[in-house]
């Protein structure tokens, strides 16, 4: 069973459920969260773990994990969770956390990516599958998908394309760590 965690839109969740994986449980540190609505679509179990409601993101992440776990997860997927997990959570689930990320990894991590990514004149993106670890987009990179920068790109133009990639390279990665 996979355990999503979301914080925004949830493009990428939807393109699981579309693919028919397994997903039994979707988490959220964002009340009010588009993704959430998606999961509620697909009769999908939701929760939301907030900063606020808790003494520490320690006890934050230990509750989402008992869900979790009650929920059967075996594999947790970040798909735009934009909080760092806690080495608590990662113990729970040892090399079965991963993220995606829409840029190239080591050079492009952290939340500005594809700015930082144009910034720097690069001539390609890529939609990045990773192991999750304690730092920030750190982790063992599973599968990429190379998106080149068009002329012209802006960060709109080129999030678009690597959504794409995204969705294409994110249920195949899954499935195959799901051994489906
Ligand atoms: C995705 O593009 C994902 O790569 C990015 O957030 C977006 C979420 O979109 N994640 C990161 O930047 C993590 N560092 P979605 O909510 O529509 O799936």
């Amino acid at each position: 069973m996979i355990g999503v965690l979301v914080s925004g839109e949830g493009t990428n969740l939807q393109a699981l459920l579309d693919d028919g994986l397994p997903v039994s449980a979707v988490a959220s540190n964002v009340a009010g969260a588009r993704a959430l609505r998606r999961a509620e679509a697909a009769h999908v179990p939701t929760a939301v773990f907030a900063l606020e409601d808790y003494d520490d993101r320690e006890a934050r992440d230990l509750a989402m994990a008992d869900w979790l776990e009650e929920h059967r997860v075996e594999l947790v997927v970040c798909a735009g969770y934009m909080h760092l997990l806690t080495p608590a959570f990662l113990r729970r689930f040892p090399d079965r956390v991963v993220n995606i990320h829409p840029a190239p990894l080591p050079e492009f991590p952290g939340a500005h990516a594809l700015e930082d990514l144009l910034a720097a004149g690069a001539t390609e993106s890529a939609a990045t599958v990773h192991y999750v670890d304690e730092g920030v987009d750190t982790g063992v990179v599973i599968a990429t998908e190379p998106v080149p920068v068009l002329p012209g790109d802006t960060v709109e133009t080129l999030r678009e394309r690597v959504h794409e990639a995204e969705h294409r390279l994110l249920p195949r990665v899954v499935r195959e760590l799901c051994g489906r």
